[in-house]
This record gives C-alpha cells, structure tokens and sequence, in this order.
C-alpha cells in the first residue's frame, strides 16, 4: 500500500525509540522507502548504524555538517519526503515543535517542511498528562499535525497508563492512512459509515462491571480501512487501549445503551460494521453505591437484563435502513452454520465469522481467520493479519456499491 512512498522517520530520546526500528521494517515491507533523523538524545538510545543499516539509506543527525548541507541541506531534506513521522515522539520534541524552535536538525526540519506530519507520542504517563504536554498537543493539532497513540499500558518506568508509543504496525496502518487515500482513488468517497469496535462495559456498581477480552483491533482497522478508501466514517469504540485511528471521528461509550445512542445520533449512513463485542447482558439495576460485604450474608444476586442488539436495531427494514449492514459472528463451535443462522436472526446483508475458540484464541491476536457469509454463499478467507481482514472486507464493500474493483488490489 505503500510503493513508492518517502518516509522522513525522525527518531528522538525515549525509550521506545528502539520500536522505530521495527517501524522501518515494516514501511519497507509495504513498500515505503524511510530515510531517518537521529537527534542527539535519540542516539542514546539506538544507534545511527542500526537505523542505517534497515533503512539502507544514510542517517542524518548533524545540523552544521557541511557534507549535509551542500549534499542535501535541511529544507530540501525536510520536503523530499511524503510524509515527516516524529517516532518517538516525546514531551521534549513536541514542547520544540510547539514551540517553533530550530535548535537541532530534527526541529528545523520539522519547522521547515511542507509536508503533512504524523506524531507518534511516547512518554511516562505524568509527562503525557501534565498541562504543558497537554496544551503543546493542542497546539499541534490545531496546525494540522496528525498523531497515533499513546496507548495505554506498562511502561519502562513501571508505571501504567496512557504514554506507551503505538505499536508499530500501528504506525504504518496510521501512515497509510494519512497517505493511501491521496494516491487511491477513495472508492468510497461520499459514503457515510458506522462502525463499532471494542468491548462494552456494563455497571453494576460504581466500580464493578462486566465486559469481555476484545481489543478492538479488527474494528479499529476497518474503520481505517474505509477511511482510508474515502468514506466518512464514525468509530464508536468500547473501552480499548489501542489509539484512536488517523482519519476517523471516534466516538468514546461505555456501555452497549450508549454504543446504540451513539450509532443512531450518527444520523443517515450508508453502511454499518459492527464489530464490537457487545455485552448481551446488563445490570437490571446498577447499584448507586459500591456494593459491601456483609458478614455472614450469601454473596449478592445480580439480576440481569438484556441489552439493546445494535446490529438488529441497525438491519431493521425500513427507509433509514443502511444499504449494508454488516455484523461479526465470534463463535467457538460450529463457526459457518452458526453465522448463517445469526445473518437471518439479525436481518444483516453480510456476517464475517470468526473463530474464537482458545485453540486459536483471536483475542488481542495480530491475525485472524474468517469467512464471509453473505445471501449468495459462504467465501472462506485465508489466516490474515486484522489490517488484511479489513483491507479485504473493506474492498468488498467498495465492489457492493458497484465502485471499481481497485480497492480489491490489497487481496
Ligand atoms: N451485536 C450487537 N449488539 C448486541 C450483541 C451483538 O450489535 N447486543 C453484534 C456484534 O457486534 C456482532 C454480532 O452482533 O456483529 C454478533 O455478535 P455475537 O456476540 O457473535 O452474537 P450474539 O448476538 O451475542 O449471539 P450469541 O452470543 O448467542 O452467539
């Protein structure tokens, strides 16, 4: 998806800069070409011989040597490329940015480019959260530079929470993004799409809940991957510790009543995944308060009540109806009768089925194996990574509209 792309990977000081090597790795695999920027505290952390020898091209790090400047100076460096990636991105380089200095060969690149640029935060979780971080990403937003992550998660530092780099074929999914719908020809352009991802979660006090292990990850890359062939899409994820994706206006709920809420107040669209994991039951009556032990006393009673099907309420015949309503099918036991009888059950055009079962455990997995049941049949797709699934599922629905089978070329 990539071919031909130029990548300017500019890696500063932080721990998760030894990722941006595997980054490499992977824009190379889609065809990209990466030339890197080292700053001084980067170096401390990978070596330039490193970032070298997997970008097979020359690293840049000196501001005034001359070699650089009469070879390739600065400003053409910062325009000879598609796109500026800042991985990782820390506190210190993005305060720089914000700040419109040029103190290094990173920051006056950055400040010289005439290219999009994409942020990849990576930080302890005080640092990502403290007001300066907080208003210097603001400031970057508002002048239009795009960012993946953090995720949330164990840090170096033994802390948790928000600050961890996105992985990075996280990355390159966010680059391809930014840069595939430029050169395709965006077959979905002018469709409006839904999608759901992630878990829910369910109270049933205020801090108990039920939910379950999805990540997110396929919903996530579908989204993406609509977005990347043009349409408008709003993500509705559940609770998921994987960043928002570049391109896609991300709506954030809890549970499956506000997944619903938040899928209708998208208004008319065109077509919807659901991907989310929804939680089938709720609290019948959430407790206001924590619930306590009592001594002696048998352990509560939890009355359940169902929750609303999204995908039902969505397949729903009628003149709001989308044209394609496509739902996933996780099952552990008879994975193809079992999709075909829930397309029926929930009056969707399509079911992508999966197979959950712990011998091939999807969860939280790169891959995926599933087959596409739709009225005409039963198509079985090979093991995949989730970005294939919803680059595949996502060229599908382009060919459903009747639009050219470009965006298949992926399969
Ligand atoms: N789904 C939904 N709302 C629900 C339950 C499920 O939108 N309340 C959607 C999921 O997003 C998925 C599809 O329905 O697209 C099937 O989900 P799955 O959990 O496999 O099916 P269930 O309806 O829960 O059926 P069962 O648990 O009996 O297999």
């Amino acid at each position: 998806m990539l071919k031909g792309k130029r990548i300017l990977l500019i890696v500063a000081g932080g721990i998760a800069a030894f990722k941006s090597l595997e980054l490499i790795r992977r824009l190379r695999e889609r065809g990209a070409s990466v030339r890197c920027v080292l700053t001084e505290s980067g170096a401390k952390f990978v070596t330039p011989l490193s970032l070298q020898a997997l970008s097979e091209d020359r690293v840049y790090s000196d501001m005034f040597s001359l070699t650089d400047e009469s070879e390739m100076g600065h400003i053409q460096l910062s325009r000879d490329a598609d796109l500026l990636v800042v991985a990782p991105a820390t506190a210190d380089i993005m305060a720089r940015m914000a700040s419109g200095m040029a103190d290094d060969l990173a920051a006056t690149v950055l400040l010289a480019t005439d290219k999009p640029v994409l942020a990849a935060p990576a930080m302890n979780v005080r640092m990502w959260t403290h007001a300066a971080t907080v208003a210097n990403v603001q400031t970057l937003k508002q002048r239009g530079v795009h960012f993946v992550g953090p995720n949330d998660g164990a840090m170096a530092c033994n802390e948790f929470g928000p600050g961890r780099m996105s992985e990075p074929s996280e990355i390159a999914d966010a680059i391809e993004g930014l840069l595939v719908p430029a050169a395709a020809e965006r077959p979905l352009a002018g469709k409006r799409a839904v999608v759901t991802s992630g878990p829910t979660r369910e109270a049933i006090d205020p801090v108990r809940y039920i939910s379950n292990h999805s990540s997110g990850k396929q919903g996530h890359a579908i989204a993406s991957a609509l977005a990347a062939l043009g349409a408008d899409v709003t993500l509705v994820s559940g609770p998921v510790a994987i960043a928002d994706p570049v391109g896609v206006a991300t709506v954030h709920v809890d549970s499956a009543d506000q997944m619903l809420a938040a899928c209708l107040a998208a208004g008319r669209i065109d077509l919807a995944v659901c991907a989310a994991a929804v939680a089938d039951w709720k609290a019948a009556r959430p407790a206001g308060s924590k619930i306590k032990k009592k001594a002696g006393a048998p352990p509560p009673g939890i009355e359940l009540a169902p929750n609303p099907d999204i995908l039902a309420t969505l397949s729903k015949p009628g003149p709001q109806r989308p044209a394609l309503v496509v739902g996933f099918a996780a099952e552990t036991e008879n994975l193809v009768a079992n999709a075909i009888d829930k397309r029926q059950r929930k009056g969707c055009d399509w079911i992508v089925a999966n197979d959950v079962s712990p011998a091939v455990g999807t969860f939280g997995s790169e891959r995926n194996t599933v087959h596409l049941v739709s009225a005409s049949g039963v198509e079985d797709w090979p093991t995949l990574t989730k970005g294939e699934v919803a680059m595949r599922l996502a060229g599908r629905i382009a060919l459903h509209f009747g639009l050219p089978p470009k965006a298949e070329a992926a399969e």
